[in-house]
């Protein structure tokens, strides 16, 4: 039996994208990448001026707005399009302000819980890869399958890099992207709600040194090997 859940979880630039996006096209499972809602909550708090400090504020925001994603209307090497409020903002919450400041937005218990509502209404629906940071410990932790990928500082920055050059995008060094990887490794894992860590049943995946199709063939491996 194919699990109808799959959780991947793990820090960022870890390679959870890439992995998850794969991995559904070859299950024919939706995909959904949960940092894109909050990357849209902060992009919108910027947008509006907001002072990301301000909790309440930024909770109230959530609340209000409508994040959507869906197919890719470009080919500009998007995998989906994500809509706040109807706008466009697919690389637009790519960018190093939102980068900078994600992590704090994502640290509010009522701007997490806004979220993980929609996600795990998402999610139950099945024949679903989610991922994200708390997938298998607080969204869906009745998932069959829980992977917690991780791999070193410098390898995800390294990855980060090659992808943000490959974009065109010169205004980052890589020893920045590395500076923003271990500051949100920092926050996201020390927060008290939902901290990023791999839940008790879920399996570890180094990909360090291991190629995308290395590391989707270990987790097909475990589909195989699910009762
Ligand atoms: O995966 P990402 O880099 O796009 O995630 C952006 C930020 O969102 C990350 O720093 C932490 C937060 N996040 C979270 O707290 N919980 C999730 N399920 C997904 C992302």
């Amino acid at each position: 039996m194919k699990p109808t859940i799959i959780a991947i979880d793990g820090p960022a630039a870890s390679g959870k994208s890439t992995i998850g996006a794969g991995l559904a096209r070859k299950l024919d499972y939706l995909y959904f990448d949960t940092g894109v809602m909050y990357r849209a909550v902060t992009w919108a708090a910027l947008e509006q001026g907001l002072d990301i400090s301000q909790e309440a504020a930024v909770t109230k925001l959530t609340e209000s707005l409508s994040i959507d994603v869906k197919p890719p209307s470009q080919t500009d090497g998007r995998q989906y399009d994500v809509l706040c409020d109807g706008v466009d903002v697919t690389w637009a919450i790519r960018s190093p302000e939102v980068d900078a400041h994600v992590s704090p937005v994502s640290v509010y218990p009522g701007v997490r819980s806004a979220l993980t509502a929609q996600q795990r209404r998402i999610g139950l629906r099945g024949n679903v890869v989610m991922v994200g940071r708390d997938i298998g410990t607080v969204v869906l932790p009745e998932a069959p399958l829980k992977i917690y990928l991780d791999a070193s500082a410098e390898e995800r920055a390294w990855r980060r890099y090659a992808e943000v050059q490959a974009r065109g995008d010169r205004s980052q060094t890589y020893e920045d992207i590395l500076a923003n990887v271990k500051s949100r490794d920092a926050i996201d894992s020390r927060r008290a709600t939902a901290p990023l860590k791999a839940a008790p049943d879920a399996v570890i995946i180094d990909s360090t040194g291991l190629s995308i199709e290395e590391v989707i063939a270990q987790v097909e491996d475990l589909i195989v090997q699910e009762p």
